[in-house]
């Protein structure tokens, strides 16, 4: 295991920033929720108390013992963690009288100190709490302090414990960065090795001493960045002996199959391509509502992908593109999330098959993934494509689904997508695609009256998808797609824009 911090995490909702910024100081951190303390080993060369939206007053709040870190490694408490370490001491923490959210300026630094060492005086820092340390236990000294906070900052004298009231992960501290360098490097002692190649590296030889010799492993790959890194990872650790399996389900992009398939061959890699269109289009027939839609797509996928792994021979091994924030919903304090996502999903094919799994990505967060990607040689067109939902244009097709259609809704998809790209705008915005609407309109033609079918284009930026605003798209570029879908494209008169955000619409329409 690499050197590593160790995260606590008592539920706050900038936990998984705390692993970012630590991570971009190329340095390895897990989180683990509280309930959960793993021992302490020599990896650990720290640890950060997370913050909670707890209360330490309420004797139902987290409050495990910490005495395995304390005084044996250096420990930071973040908001709730600087809290707890002071309440479990016997220090006095109160309802704050003027309760802090937002923007603070430190304007009392110990600038000797050194966790604040390089914090200018009068930093803005990000407040976020209803609680506040009144008095300090014996032992303690404040560091820091704000106009309304007397104790920003402390240290356990004696001891590299440190507590502080502000969060340091959030962008809107302005000197976060250093501070939390400050604490992991210079406190710590991490060597900052913690690089995508060093990654490619170690992860290949734990796949090599994981799998054996002679063993088989399989992997569904769907053209996107995740599957697409996981395989080349395990191609360099056992070559042909990873089986890639790249199923067309008739419903990707125009062009894609084909394309994404090349490109995975002049990377060398043992890949099958199964083209089962006519399947997924048999399902698919007759069905309007999306949730059938779903789980005709979900149950065909399952029985392509557990014929095509049969011919296999001798495979034991299932790999899949889980990440790390996959891993961390499964295990977060708020319990176990409740949803798969479908990609991830192949239905019970690791017990029908008696499969081991393997997970090389599940360490990483998604930009890690990426440049993992991209220093393992992957192409850009793979590495920086937008996000697609894997039951693909079916749930852009509102109704039903038919080859037909799909036809349709793939030729204005890729006037919309080139057109991004020769814009220069398909980098701004986060996904893109078109919907293909279940409504005839009235258009005129030459002197023709016509009866055709309309399509919303949808373009959003977001950095997670979990929310998302429409893309702002120049009018200029919308007018030209416009045109040109409804001038290219028969069975389409009428192009609209999506202009919902999300929430409260989704980004899909299905
Ligand atoms: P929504 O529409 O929920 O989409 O705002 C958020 C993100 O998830 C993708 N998406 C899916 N991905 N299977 C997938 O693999 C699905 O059933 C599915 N539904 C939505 C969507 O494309 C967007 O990136």
């Amino acid at each position: 295991m690499p050197q590593q911090i160790l995260i606590l995490d008592f539920g706050s909702q900038y936990t998984q920033l705390i692993a970012r910024r630590i991570r971009e100081l190329n340095v390895y951190c897990e989180i683990h929720p509280f309930t959960h303390a793993p021992a302490l080993t020599e990896d650990i060369r720290g640890v950060v108390l997370s913050g909670s939206p707890c209360s330490v007053r309420d004797p139902e709040a987290p409050n495990p013992d910490l005495s395995q870190y304390l005084g044996r490694v250096p420990v930071l408490g973040v908001c709730y963690g600087a809290q707890l370490l002071a309440h479990q001491r016997g220090g006095d923490v109160l309802p704050a009288t003027i309760r802090e959210y937002g923007r603070a300026h430190l304007t009392h630094i110990n600038q000797h100190h050194p966790l604040l060492h390089g914090l200018r005086p009068g930093t803005q820092v990000w407040m976020s709490h209803g609680d506040t340390i009144k008095t300090l236990p014996e032992g303690f000294l404040t560091i820091a302090g704000t106009p309304d906070v007397q104790v920003a900052a402390y240290e356990l004298e004696g001891q590299p414990t440190f507590g502080i009231q502000f969060h340091p992960e959030v962008t809107h501290s302005t000197e976060g960065k250093i501070l939390m360098q400050n604490f992991v490097v210079n406190i710590c002692g991490c060597d900052q090795s913690w690089t995508p190649e060093h990654f490619v590296d170690s992860m290949v030889l734990t796949l090599q001493n994981t799998i054996g010799p002679d063993d088989q492993v399989i992997l569904g790959l769907s053209g996107g960045v995740d599957s697409s890194v996981a395989a080349l990872l395990l191609h360099r650790a056992i070559g042909p002996r990873l089986h890639g399996i790249f199923v067309d389900n008739g419903l990707l992009r125009k062009d894609e199959y084909e394309g994404v398939l090349e490109s995975y061959k002049e990377l060398g890699l043992n890949v099958r391509g199964v083209n089962a269109s006519q399947e997924f289009y048999a399902a698919l027939a007759g069905h309007t509502d999306p949730e059938k839609k779903r789980k005709a797509i979900g149950r065909t996928f399952i029985e392509v992908f557990d014929r095509e792994a049969h011919k296999v021979d001798g495979a034991n091994w299932l790999a899949q593109g889980t990440i790390y924030p996959d891993v961390i919903e499964s295990v977060s304090v708020k319990g176990p999330a409740v949803t798969i996502k479908s990609h991830h999903n192949v239905g019970g094919l690791p017990e029908l098959m008696n499969l081991k799994v393997v997970e090389p990505l599940r360490a990483l967060f998604k930009d890690e993934v990426r440049e993992v990607g991209d220093a393992l040689g992957l192409p850009h067109n793979i590495l920086h494509r937008h996000p697609f939902p894997g039951p693909g244009l079916a749930i852009r097709i509102l109704g039903e689904v038919t080859p037909e259609r799909v036809q349709i809704l793939q030729r204005a998809d890729a006037i919309f997508i080139d057109g991004l790209r020769e814009f220069d705008l398909y980098n701004e915005v986060w996904q893109a695609g078109v919907m293909l609407l279940p409504i005839h309109s009235v258009g005129v033609m030459g002197d023709e009256r016509t009866y055709e079918q309309v399509v919303a284009l949808r373009a959003v930026t977001s950095v997670d998808g979990m929310t998302a605003d429409w893309a702002h798209l120049p009018y200029q570029f919308l007018a030209h797609i416009s045109n040109k879908i409804i001038n290219q494209v028969r069975g389409i008169n009428r192009v609209v824009y999506d202009i919902s955000s999300k929430p409260p619409a989704t980004i899909e329409w299905e």
